[in-house]
Order: C-alpha cells, then structure tokens, then sequence
C-alpha cells in the first residue's frame, strides 16, 4: 500500500474511471473530525478529493453528520453511499434483536463494499471524529481488512475538540484521563471515577441523570463541564452543575479537567 506521501494528486477526470480489474481499491477510513470542517486534517482532504465513493452512516431519511462537515471539500453528490441504520436509540443495545440486526447490516454493508473494492475501486468511510474511536467503521474494517488494502487517516477526536472549545487543558503531569461511555451502570461509573484525575464521559443522550448522580458521589461535580456540540454551530459549555436540565443530544459530553502538577 502506499504511504501518505505517495497518495497522487486529485484529478477530478479519473473519479469515474476505474482502474483494471486486477487492481483492488483501497478501503479508507477518514476521520472527519470534531465538526468544524477547519479541523480536517490535510490527508483527509485528499482522500475525500479522489475516492469513488463516500460512504457516510445515517440515520433513516437522514444525512450523517460526518457527511455535513465533507461539505466543506465535496462539491458532487454523485459519489455519496449512504448507509442507515436499522436502528439508533429504538432498541437497546444489548437487546438480541438489536445486535442481529446491527450484524445483519455491517454484514451486507461489508458485501456490498467488497464488490466495488474488488472492481478497482477506491472507498473513503467518513468517521466523526478519530475512525479508531468508537467508531462504527471499525465493523466493516473488521470485515473487510483482510481482503483489500486499508488506510485509516486519523482525526481530531470529538473530546479534543470539546476540551479545546471549553479552553480547558484535560490532563497535566502525570494525571490519568480516563474514558467512560455514559451508558455504564451507576455503579460502575462511580468506581472508575473514585479512581481517576480526569475524565470524559460520552455517549450521554437519556443518561446524563445518571452521570450527574455519579460525579457527586465521585465528589467531581463542581469541576465537571458539560459540552453540547463542541466546534459546531450550536456548540455550548456550560459548568454542569448550572446547567438547568437533563437534556442531551447525541453530540454532547462531560469533561472532568484533571488539577495535576503545575510547576
Ligand atoms: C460513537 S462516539 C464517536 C466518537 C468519535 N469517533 C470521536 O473520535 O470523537 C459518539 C460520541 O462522541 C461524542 N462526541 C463526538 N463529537 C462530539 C462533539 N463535537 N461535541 C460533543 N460530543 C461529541 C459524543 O459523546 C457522542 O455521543
């Protein structure tokens, strides 16, 4: 595979053609960053100039946020491939009926890419944030990293972007930072919290309650700043314990900013 510098420059003529048979495409994985579309890195920008298809996750009838920001560098609508899923927050994630379909679906997502790779084309998976953090293409890379040639192309997580919008330093010295997905139990949330520096709770949708009542029984809460769409339009942060309610969106998250050593 080619590295990053031998990546060819974008000529627009050669999107639609694809190359001889023989010759695989490449499966990227494109961090798109936090949201504001400044933050995508340079490799981005080239991989989403030349591949032949975008591939994005969506809800149903919906464009995906990682979508939303290639706008800034994609002008042609021609190459998108939307993928939908089954569901979101219908089901709950560890219901049987949810985790088959979600198989079911990175399954025939995962087919139906293999083909146009092994046609010789090249397919750019648009990751929120960093691909390799909790991102949904780490299922079709599972799938598919075997067969054809992949580049992850690293991005500015979404925690990086919203402890830079919070103008806060997350770790100094020798703090330990430590990751929660909010949809931990209480319990558990607490135990892990005792024990860490610093902290960053995601994912928090219908469990902010929860983590609020976990960051008071850590003694956290008063350093606990809440950020709802870190570097997008509508971004807030707010001190959590002002804020007045329990509302939030997919692309919010609670930083806990360590207070370690500060010569
Ligand atoms: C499935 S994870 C994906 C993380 C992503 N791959 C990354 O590198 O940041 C989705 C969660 O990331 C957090 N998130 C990502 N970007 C964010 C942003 N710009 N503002 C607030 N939260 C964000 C939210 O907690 C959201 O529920």
């Amino acid at each position: 595979m080619d590295g990053p510098s031998d990546f060819p420059k974008a000529d627009p003529a050669e999107i639609p053609s694809a190359p001889p048979a023989a010759v695989t495409g490449t499966l990227y994985g494109v961090g798109m960053g936090p949201g504001d579309p400044d933050y995508l890195t340079v490799r981005a920008v080239r991989v989403l100039e030349r591949a032949h298809h975008l591939v994005h996750f969506c809800k149903a009838g919906k464009r995906g946020n990682a979508r939303t920001i290639a706008d800034a560098v994609v002008h042609d609508a021609a190459r998108e491939w939307p993928l939908p899923y089954p569901y979101t927050t219908e089901l709950h994630p560890e219901d049987p009926a949810y985790v088959a379909a979600l198989a079911a679906f990175y399954d025939e997502a995962a087919d139906d890419l293999a083909a146009v790779l092994a046609a010789g084309r090249d397919v750019a998976i648009l990751s929120e944030g960093d691909p390799f953090f909790y991102g949904s293409f780490m299922h079709l890379w599972r799938r598919l990293k075997d067969r054809f040639p992949v580049e992850v192309v690293p991005g500015v997580t979404g925690m990086s972007g919203c402890w830079t919008r919070a103008n806060t330093p997350i770790t100094w010295g020798d703090d330990v930072l430590t990751v929660l997905p909010a949809t931990l139990p209480h319990a558990t949330l607490v135990a892990r919290l005792k024990t860490t520096d610093a902290a960053v709770v995601m994912k928090l949708g219908r469990h902010l309650p929860k983590v609020r009542a976990a960051l008071a029984e850590a003694g956290l809460i008063d350093r606990a700043v809440y950020v709802e769409r870190g570097t997008m339009a509508g971004e807030s942060v707010t001190p959590l314990g002002q804020k007045p309610d329990d509302a939030a969106p997919y692309f919010s998250m609670v930083l806990v900013p360590g207070e370690g050593r500060r010569p």
